[in-house]
C-alpha cells in the first residue's frame, strides 16, 4: 500500500491505465528492505486480567517512506496502535530506519506472535528474496521476579561494512532486564524467515557475536543477516497465567523470541585494516561495547563519541535508538547523541548501537560497531561513592588505594578558560583524570565518577589546570 503512495506523489498526474503498469515497476524498485528488530515491554496489568504491552520495532528500508505493518501469526494478539518515525538516515541516501512504538490490549497474559512478511530484500549474496520475521510474545508472571516476562533489549544499523581483507567481529547488544541469559541463533523456520540461508563469510557465536575473518576477494557483496534472539531463565521457573495455570519451565525453555535482522556489506580490500588510518578508530571518552549507562525521567543523557581516521575523512555517526535521540556533530570526529527517557520508560532499559562512517576516494569505511544499554533511573552505584565522600576526608591521588574494595573522595578544583558543562567534566575532565591516575601507577579498573559540583567564581586564566 505505501509503495503505491509513493509511486502516486512521484507520478500523481498519470492516466489510470499507465498508472497501473507504473506500479508494477515501481513495486519491484522500492522492495529494498534491510532488515528488522523487535522487542517489547510489558506495562499494566488491569484488575479484570486484560493486559497492555508495548512493542518497540526498527525497519530498514532504502528510502523512509517505504514501510510495512506486523500481522498476528496467531488470533489472540489484542488490540493495539502504532506511531512511527524515523531514527536515522544514511547521509547518502542508502538506507533509513524507522521506529514503530505499537501499544497492545490483550484479554490474557497468553503468548502471541506477531509477524513481518513481504518481498523484497536488498539484493544479496546467500539469496534472500522475501522478507520474514516473527516475534514471539510471552507475558506469563514470572515465579522469580513476580512480573510479566520482559523481553531481551537491543537494536541493530541497518547495514555495517567491513574490507573484504580484514578481520572484525560484531558484537550485537543482549541485555535482559529479568537477568535472564540471552543467545542468538540463525532463523531456521518458516515465520521466522524464507529462505533462511546464513551468510557464508560469519561465524556466529551463541553470545550474539558475528565474527567475519578475510577469506578472498570474491565474498565482496552484501550479505542478508536472519538472526533469533531468545531469553532462557537461569534456574527453572513457574510461568502463571491468567487463568491461574502453571507451566514450569527450565534453563532449556524459551521465554521470548525476537528477529534481529540487517545487512553487512563485504567491501573491496583496504590498503591497510589499522584502525585509525582507512578505518575510524574510537577514542575516548566514547562509552565501551556494551556498556550500562543512567539516566532518571525527564534528565537528558549525552553520549560523547570521539574518533579519528588519519587517511579517510569522517564523515558521519550513523545510529539505531529510540527515536527521540538527537545527534549533534561537533566537528573533527566528535558526535554526542541526547536522550531524555519519559516518565513512562521509567525502570527500562533503551539499546543504542553507533558506527562511525569515514570516506575516501569515494569509499565508505566504517569503525568497529559499539551499542550501550541506557537504564532509565539512577546508577545504583553512585550512592556507596556519595555516602563514602561524607564519611572520609578528601584525599589526593597519590595515595594509592591498597586494595580495590577502598572508596575514596577527592575535591578537585578545575580552572578553565571557558565555562564547562557537567558533561563536559564528566565525558572529557574525569575520563582524562582517570587516565592520568592509571597511568601515576592506579588499577586500570578504578571507577572515578562525579558526585557533585559547583561553580566557585568565574572563568580565568591565570590558575594552573587541575588543582587537588
Ligand atoms: C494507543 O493506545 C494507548 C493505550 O490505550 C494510548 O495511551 C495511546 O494514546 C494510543 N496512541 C495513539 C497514537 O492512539
Ligand atoms: C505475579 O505473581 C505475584 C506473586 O508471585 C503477584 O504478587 C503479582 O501480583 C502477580 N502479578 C500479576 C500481574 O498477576
Ligand atoms: C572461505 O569462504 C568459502 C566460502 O565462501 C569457504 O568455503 C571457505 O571454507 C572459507 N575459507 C576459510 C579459510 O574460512
Ligand atoms: C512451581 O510450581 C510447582 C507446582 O505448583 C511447585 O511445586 C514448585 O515449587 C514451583 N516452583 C517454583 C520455582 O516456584
Ligand atoms: C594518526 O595521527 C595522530 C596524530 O598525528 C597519531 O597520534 C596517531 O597515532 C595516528 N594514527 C595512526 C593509526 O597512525
Ligand atoms: C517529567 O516531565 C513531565 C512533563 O513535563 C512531568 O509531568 C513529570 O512530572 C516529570 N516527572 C519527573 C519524575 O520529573
Ligand atoms: C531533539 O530535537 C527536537 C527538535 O529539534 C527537540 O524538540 C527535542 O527537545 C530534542 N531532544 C533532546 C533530548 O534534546
Ligand atoms: C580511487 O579509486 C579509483 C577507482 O575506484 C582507483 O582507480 C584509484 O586508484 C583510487 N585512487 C587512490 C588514490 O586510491
Ligand atoms: C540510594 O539513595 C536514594 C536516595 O538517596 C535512596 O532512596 C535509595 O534507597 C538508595 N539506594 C541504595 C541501594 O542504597
Amino acid at each position: 500500500m505505501l509503495v503505491l503512495t509513493w509511486c502516486l506523489r512521484v507520478d500523481g498526474v498519470m492516466m489510470s491505465t499507465s498508472l497501473l503498469l507504473l506500479l508494477l515497476v515501481c513495486s519491484v524498485q522500492a522492495s529494498h528492505f534491510y532488515g528488522t528488530v523487535m522487542t517489547y515491554y510489558p506495562k499494566n496489568t488491569h484488575p479484570a486480567g486484560f493486559m497492555e504491552v508495548v512493542l518497540r520495532y526498527k525497519l530498514n528500508f532504502h528510502s523512509c517512506k517505504q514501510t510495512d505493518e506486523w500481522t498476528c501469526l496467531n488470533s489472540n494478539c489484542g488490540t493495539g496502535n502504532f506511531t512511527v518515525h524515523t531514527v536515522d538516515e544514511e547521509g547518502d541516501g542508502e538506507w533509513c530506519q524507522t521506529e514503530g512504538v505499537m501499544t497492545r490490549q490483550v484479554p490474557t497474559n497468553a503468548l502471541f506472535q506477531l509477524q513481518l512478511a513481504d518481498a523484497a530484500w536488498i539484493s544479496n549474496k546467500n539469496g534472500i528474496v522475501h522478507w520474514r520475521a516473527v516475534t514471539v510474545v510471552e507475558l506469563r508472571n514470572r515465579s522469580d521476579t513476580g512480573q510479566a516476562n520482559r523481553s531481551p533489549q537491543t537494536t541493530m544499523l541497518p547495514a555495517v561494512r567491513v574490507p573484504s581483507n580484514c578481520q572484525r567481529d560484531f558484537n550485537l547488544l543482549a541485555f535482559d532486564p529479568d537477568g535472564d541469559e540471552v543467545k542468538c541463533r540463525y532463523g531456521n523456520t518458516i515465520p521466522e524467515c524464507n529462505p533462511c540461508t546464513p551468510p557464508s563469510v560469519l561465524k556466529l557465536s551463541s553470545s550474539c557475536s558475528l565474527s567475519f575473518s578475510p577469506n578472498s576477494s570474491s565474498n565482496e557483496g552484501s550479505y542478508a543477516v536472519q538472526l533469533v534472539m531468545e531469553d532462557f531463565p537461569r534456574q527453572t521457573i513457574n510461568l502463571t497465567h491468567t487463568n491461574k495455570v502453571q507451566t514450569t519451565i527450565t534453563t532449556h525453555n524459551t521465554l521470548s523470541k525476537l528477529p534481529i535482522q540487517f545487512a553487512i556489506k563485504v567491501d573491496p580490500v583496504v590498503p591497510s585494516c589499522t584502525e585509525g588510518l582507512y578505518l575510524p578508530k574510537f577514542l575516548p571518552p566514547t562509552p565501551n561495547n556494551r556498556a550500562q549507562l543512567y539516566t532518571p525521567v525527564n534528565q537528558s543523557l549525552e553520549i560523547s563519541i570521539n574518533a579519528q581516521a588519519n587517511i579517510s575523512t569522517i564523515d558521519e555517526l550513523l545510529f539505531s535508538g529510540p527515536y527521540n535521540v538527537n545527534q549533534t556533530a561537533s566537528g573533527s570526529g566528535r558526535f554526542i547523541l541526547r536522550w531524555t527517557p519519559s516518565e513512562d520508560q521509567s525502570g527500562e532499559s533503551h539499546p543504542m548501537c553507533f558506527v562511525v562512517q569515514a570516506v575516501y576516494n569515494s569509499t565508505k569505511y566504517h569503525s568497529e560497531l559499539r551499542c550501550v544499554i541506557v537504564s532509565v533511573g539512577n546508577d545504583p552505584s553512585l550512592n556507596a561513592t556519595t555516602e563514602s565522600q561524607t564519611t572520609q576526608p578528601a584525599t589526593t591521588p597519590e595515595t594509592p588505594p591498597p586494595s580495590n574494595q577502598v572508596v575514596i573522595g577527592l575535591k578537585v578544583r578545575i580552572s578553565a578558560l571557558s565555562q564547562l558543562s557537567t558533561s563536559d567534566i564528566r565525558n572529557i575532565i574525569v575520563q582524562r583524570m582517570k587516565e592520568e591516575m592509571v597511568e601515576q601507577g592506579l588499577p586500570s579498573d578504578i571507577i572515578l565518577r562525579l558526585v557533585s559540583s559547583v561553580q566557585v567564581g568565574p572563568p580565568t586564566s591565570a590558575a594552573p589546570a587541575v588543582q587537588t
